[in-house]
């Protein structure tokens, strides 16, 4: 399979087509943006981390059964997946209150909740990424009830999955986003990515953040913290 043509830029990936009409290229980049793209920077070989990061993480969950999109690593920083169409949909899980919904409700980043709390942000820079619910998703043609219920089944399962893998290395996972899409198949395929980027991770024993918080809040040591989750998944 050969490179084709530049299709999308995000944030912190680029997308290319390939000679395969069903694969594409998804090249990781060391751009960092924080607060919907307030604040911007770079971070230190991040591509390369987050490429190894997603992969170990992606070949874990499906492994265990999580359908992903995918296909192989092809170098430092391109991966070779699965063409889906994304849902316009940020899928959020909470362990432990921190970020936003410590803003947004008043409660103290660190608090555990009862129960584990799912939420869902519609993709819309221009609007912020707004937190939705259930109703709003399918109103706005995001996706249908079903497919939601799919989603939240196969988030559950994910949770629980890279719960136990973090938990096995020190770690505690907060919270993380994840993303969905459909394959031509219309199967829903976990795509995306899974790194410090998008999950709040925290060492067990002292609590020190090994994530993108250290970017946002400027607590420093950024590369020093994405090295060491990577380490502790054993790469
Ligand atoms: O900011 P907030 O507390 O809502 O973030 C919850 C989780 O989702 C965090 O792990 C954060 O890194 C991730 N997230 C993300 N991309 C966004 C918003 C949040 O990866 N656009």
């Amino acid at each position: 399979v050969e490179r084709k043509d530049f299709i999308y830029e995000g944030k912190a990936k680029q997308v290319y087509s390939t000679t395969d009409e069903n694969l594409v290229i998804i090249h990781y980049k060391d751009d960092a943006t924080a607060g919907n793209g307030a604040k911007k920077g770079t971070i230190e070989n991040k591509g390369i981390l987050n490429n190894k990061i997603t992969a170990m993480l992606f070949k874990m969950l499906e492994k265990n059964g999580i359908k992903t999109h995918l296909v192989d690593v092809l170098n430092d920083r391109d991966q070779l997946c699965q063409k889906v169409k994304i849902f316009p949909l940020e899928v959020i899980v909470r362990n432990v209150i921190a970020g936003s919904m410590a803003a947004r409700v008043g409660i103290p980043e660190g608090t555990k909740p009862s129960n584990t709390i799912f939420e869902i942000c519609y993709k819309n820079d221009a609007y912020g990424d707004p937190l939705i619910n259930d109703h709003h998703a399918v109103a706005l043609g995001l996706c249908t009830y079903e497919e939601l219920a799919e989603i939240y089944r196969i988030t559950g399962q994910i949770n629980n999955l890279l719960k136990d893998a973090f938990d096995k290395i020190g770690i505690t996972l907060v919270d993380f986003k994840i993303e969905f899409g459909k394959n031509s198949k219309g199967e829903i395929l976990l795509a995306d990515e899974i790194t410090p980027d998008t999950c709040r991770l925290w060492d067990k024993e002292t609590g020190k953040k090994l994530d993108k918080d250290r970017f946002r809040r400027d607590l420093g040591g950024i590369e020093e913290a994405y090295i060491e989750v990577l380490k502790r998944l054993g790469a």
